[in-house]
């Protein structure tokens, strides 16, 4: 079974990531790196450096998953106080 782990690269999502390939799940994460780290991210698990914002990005994410685990996000409040407009577009991209 794959698993997509979004944001797999952030805090919770690198140990989502890790805790899914122990239990011998195929995973593959889906993260910009704005935020998440790259060497946090479990060798085993498949890793495309791309958003979700992304139409190209998630298609090649989804390809044959069964299950997608969603963490990627911008979480601290203050975020959108400082830049709204930014999260007005990830909220609704036609804005
Ligand atoms: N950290 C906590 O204690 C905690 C507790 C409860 C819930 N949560 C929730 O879990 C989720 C993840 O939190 P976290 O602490 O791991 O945050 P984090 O910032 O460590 O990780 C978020 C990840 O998402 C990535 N990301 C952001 N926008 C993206 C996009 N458009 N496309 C692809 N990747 C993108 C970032 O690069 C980062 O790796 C959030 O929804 C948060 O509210 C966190």
């Amino acid at each position: 079974m794959k698993i997509l782990v979004t944001g797999g690269a952030g805090y919770i999502g690198s140990h989502v990531v890790l805790e899914l390939c122990e239990h011998g799940y195929d995973v593959v994460v889906l993260d910009d790196l704005s935020l998440g780290h790259r060497d946090a991210v479990d060798n085993r698990a498949e890793f495309i450096h791309g958003s979700t914002l992304n139409t190209a990005d998630l298609d090649k994410g989804l390809n044959g998953v069964t299950a997608v685990i969603h963490l990627a996000a911008f979480k601290a409040a203050g975020e959108s106080m400082i830049d709204p407009g930014n999260i007005l577009t990830i909220i609704s991209p036609a804005h």
